[in-house]
């Protein structure tokens, strides 16, 4: 069946998450590498740990949690202000060079987000950064009170985009968001924007792993939960070769 519903991840999808470097860095130079690779750690965790124990909060609450632990441990003092000036980087994400020009060459299918972003973070970051122009819907998993990868997240692909799931393609750079979808029998396209041959570079040069090394090996690297991606791909712009243009019905 053709694909006529194209659906991302929000957070290292379309948004680089490590662009929150430059605010952490700045806050505390010389820690902002280790405060960003501890807060995404920690943020993920926190989303996995609330779903499991029934005790949701949204993502903004977890983003923040997150962050209060890492500067915690890190021994990091801090103002309310300094604080809310690194929050504040989550409404400002950089998109990935590449997420603005496959948005516009895949206009003509049905184009959203499904993301564990609260509502309000997640439509002020898209509108802040023009995505909003580009994207048909913004989905946050909020409404069901729990994150991906449960099943009931994506079960709002076809209930908020009336989306037949064989017709859907679901992206991510995520494996645990690309392995949730696989579970619930979407369609996916993994981007791997590390490769495996990389990753064994990091690893083989560093006698002591930095923490992005660190990260890259948590949080990039395909799973081994027994299910794969339909496609592996280097980018997003890889996906306009693998979605010829259609016109919208
Ligand atoms: C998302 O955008 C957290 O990256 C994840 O849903």
């Amino acid at each position: 069946m053709a694909i006529t519903t194209v659906v991302f991840d929000a957070y290292g999808t379309l948004y680089d998450i490590q662009s929150v470097t430059s605010v952490t860095d700045q806050a505390f130079p010389g820690h902002g590498d280790m405060i960003t690779q501890i807060w995404r750690m920690k943020q993920l965790e926190y989303t996995w740990l609330r779903s499991l124990m029934r005790r949701y909060e949204d993502f903004e609450a977890v983003t923040r949690q997150s962050l209060v632990y890492t500067l915690r441990i890190l021994g990091l003092r801090y103002e309310e202000v300094l604080f809310e000036k690194i929050m504040d980087k989550y409404v400002h994400l950089d998109p990935y060079p590449d997420t603005l020009p496959t948005l516009e060459q895949l206009q003509g299918r049905t184009l959203a987000i499904l993301s564990n972003g609260a509502p309000s973070m997640l439509n002020t970051l898209v509108r802040n950064t023009g995505l909003d122009r580009l994207l048909d819907k913004t989905i946050s998993v909020d409404v069901k009170r729990t994150f991906k990868p449960s099943p009931d997240a994506y079960g709002l692909i076809e209930t908020e985009l009336g989306a037949d799931p064989s017709e859907v393609l679901f992206v991510s750079s995520n494996p645990w968001d690309a392995i949730g979808a696989k579970a619930v029998g979407l369609t996916v396209a993994w981007i791997e924007r590390v490769t495996p041959e990389a990753m064994a570079i990091a690893c083989e040069n560093s006698a002591i792993v930095p923490p992005l090394t660190m990260f890259k090996a948590m949080r990039t690297q395909m799973d081994e939960l027994g299910l794969e991606p339909d496609h592996r791909i280097r980018g997003l712009s890889a996906l306009v070769g693998l979605l010829p243009p259609v016109a919208k019905s």
